[in-house]
Formats: structure tokens, C-alpha cells, sequence
């Protein structure tokens, strides 16, 4: 991409406050907190094979998984990033069972932050992109009270912002305030996010197919039935859809924002009588349907919008599909026909 004005995420955030003559400045400065704390965990994430943080810390999280230190770095960087800032009444992540308070000494601020810390941390050890996902609400209890559960469970379409960073070849933050898609990559020399991707868009179709196809034999008949069909060399489009698939959602997603396709954690129904899905809707699923919803793509848990799924419980778990337009109506008659 090709500019010669410089836009810095500062400039960004302040231009973006401009827009809305009413606004406090609260956001913006929970905005620049998050990226603060992106630059600390960049240089966490890149010194990972230097120092001795790799591995697992001895403990699992209470989704019964592996906790790796990393994790729990880059949680406690955002959660101390946060506390004091006087932006957030509370908090909820992927690696604490309940909502996390913010002490009574700091002030209670008008947003919640769901987040998850490291996403994809099983492949820290093999040098493959890793991110945080987050999601913002306006709090839904009074203002300058503590934050309840309550404000935290809110529909994705409620959402206020939400964006992720990706550790990859270059850290980049992506985010949203429902006004479009912008991304910054890091520029490590300077230290600073510079807008190198202004106005995301999804391609309104795209020839990738992101799921792990190990649980082929526990996905319902219509899913099945879409990969089949995406692999099969038919009329409608020639030769098969070309596989990609990392097992770091965040950045199978941002490779399905930028080049089209679809991304694909269906219901498992190893159990039948219990079918569950992986991700969870809070602060994987519905951050990432909102970014790519706003870059003109769809997601979907089958049935609705993922950004209109309500729910209950802070890890709640939810089937998602989320991609180009196309990619997503296409799979969804075979959700109609067959299941
Ligand atoms: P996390 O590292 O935050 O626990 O999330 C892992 C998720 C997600 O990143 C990825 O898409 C998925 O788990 C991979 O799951 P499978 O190994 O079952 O494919
Ligand atoms: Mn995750
Ligand atoms: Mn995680």
C-alpha cells in the first residue's frame, strides 16, 4: 500500500474521536491502552525462543487446557494496561473462570473488555502466528458503579469496538468502532502502529477453505456436505477450493479477511447427544464476525449472525463461520438442505 502522509494509530484514534463531537475521549484512550499493551507483548512474543518463557506453566485453565506462559504474560500486560486507566468498569478473559473487578482505588469507567490474551498459544513452540482478540461494550449498569456480569453479556452487534493483534511476520492491530476496518503494522524501529491497510475489505468470494478436517466424521451432514462440495471439481467453480489451516484462529481469520474464502469451527457431534462448539462467543467469535462484518463479509453459528447470538455465560461456546459473502451464503444452503 502505497501513502505518503504517515498516519500514526495516535492520529488515528484522535482524527476518529473528531468524528463524534461527544465523545469523552474514554474510548480513544482505552484504544491507545490496548495498543500500549500490543507493543509490550510484541516484544514478549519475539524474544519467546530467546528466553526461557517457553512451555507450559504447570497449570491448566478452567477450560481444562494447557496454560502456557505466554498466555499469562500477555494476560497480565493487558489486565495491568487496564485497571487503573478510569475506561473499564470491568473485565472478562479467556484465562479467568469469573469477571475480573477493577480495584475500588481506580476509577469505574464506561466500558467492559472481554478478551483472549494469546490466541493460538498451542503453537508458540513452532514459531506460528499467535494474537490477542478483544471486545468492547458500553457498560449496560450505572455509570461510576462496579461492573457487573451483567455488562459483559451483551450481543456482538452491541459491540462498541473490537479488533485483534497479530503476531506474525510484523505485529498488526486490526480494529473496528462500526465505522469500517482499518489495520496498523507495527514499524519496530520507531515503535509506533503506522495505518498501512485503511478501509479493510473482505473479497466478496475466495477460493480458501479454513477447517480442521481431522473432525470430518463428527460435523453435521450438511457441513460434510459443503466440503465435499468445495473439494470436488464441479461447474459452478471448476477446481477445488485450495485448504488452509493453521489452528490459530486469529490468524486464519485475518488470512480469510484479506483474501476471501471461508473460516469454518462447525458443532461437533462426537456425543450427539451433546454436540458442542470450540470457540468461544465472547471474545473469539464475536470480535472476529464483527471485523469481518464490517469489511463487508458475513458470519454466522448456522441459524443467525454470530453478532446476534445472546449470551449466557462469560465462555459461552459457539459454532462459527465467518468469511466472504459468497463463501458464506454458499455454505449455508447446504446448512438449509441437509441438516
Ligand atoms: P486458544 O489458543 O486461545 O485456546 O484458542 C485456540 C483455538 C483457535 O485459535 C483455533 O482456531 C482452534 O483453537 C484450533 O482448534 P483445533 O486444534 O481443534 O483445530
Ligand atoms: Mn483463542
Ligand atoms: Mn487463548
Amino acid at each position: 500500500m502505497c501513502s505518503y502522509r504517515t498516519i500514526t494509530i495516535e492520529r488515528h484514534f484522535i482524527d476518529q474521536q473528531a468524528l463524534h463531537p461527544d465523545a469523552t475521549g474514554e474510548l480513544t484512550r482505552l484504544m491507545h491502552q490496548l495498543a500500549f499493551a500490543a507493543k509490550q507483548i510484541t516484544k514478549e512474543v519475539r524474544s519467546a525462543g530467546l528466553s526461557d518463557i517457553l512451555g507450559v506453566a504447570g497449570h491448566t485453565n478452567i477450560q481444562g487446557e494447557a496454560v502456557q506462559k505466554l498466555d499469562e504474560i500477555s494476560n497480565d500486560v493487558i489486565y495491568r494496561a487496564m485497571d487503573h486507566a478510569g475506561v473499564l468498569c470491568c473485565m472478562a478473559s479467556e484465562e479467568r473462570e469469573h469477571m475480573i473487578p477493577i480495584p475500588a482505588e481506580f476509577h469505574y469507567g464506561k466500558y467492559t473488555l472481554a478478551f483472549d490474551p494469546l490466541d493460538g498459544s498451542s503453537n508458540i513452540d513452532a514459531n506460528i502466528n499467535v494474537g490477542a482478540i478483544f471486545s468492547i461494550h458500553r457498560r449496560v449498569s450505572p455509570d461510576n458503579t462496579p461492573g457487573t456480569v451483567e455488562d459483559l453479556l451483551q450481543t456482538g452487534r452491541k459491540q462498541v469496538a473490537a479488533g485483534y493483534i497479530v503476531y506474525g511476520s510484523s505485529t498488526m492491530l486490526v480494529y473496528s468502532t462500526g465505522h469500517g476496518v482499518n489495520g496498523f503494522t507495527l514499524d519496530p524501529s520507531i515503535g509506533e502502529f503506522l495505518l498501512s491497510h485503511p478501509e479493510m475489505r473482505i473479497p466478496e468470494h475466495g477460493k480458501y477453505f479454513s477447517i480442521n478436517m481431522g473432525n470430518y466424521h463428527y460435523w453435521s451432514e450438511g457441513v460434510r456436505k459443503y466440503i465435499d462440495h468445495v473439494t470436488t471439481p464441479s461447474h459452478e467453480h471448476g477446481t477445488p477450493y485450495s485448504s488452509r489451516y493453521i489452528g490459530s484462529m486469529i490468524a486464519d481469520v485475518h488470512r480469510t479477511l484479506l483474501y476471501g474464502g471461508i473460516f469454518m469451527y462447525p458443532l461437533d457431534f462426537k456425543d450427539p447427544a451433546k454436540p458442542k462448539g470450540k470457540l468461544r462467543l465472547l471474545y473469539e467469535a464475536a470480535p472476529m464476525s464483527m471485523i469481518i462484518e464490517q469489511a463487508g463479509g458475513h458470519s454466522t453459528d448456522g441459524h443467525q449472525s454470530i453478532l446476534d447470538v445472546v449470551p449466557k455465560g462469560l465462555h459461552d461456546r459457539v459454532p462459527l463461520f465467518v468469511g466472504a459473502r459468497r463463501n458464506v451464503a454458499e455454505l449455508l444452503e447446504f446448512l438449509r438442505k441437509y441438516d
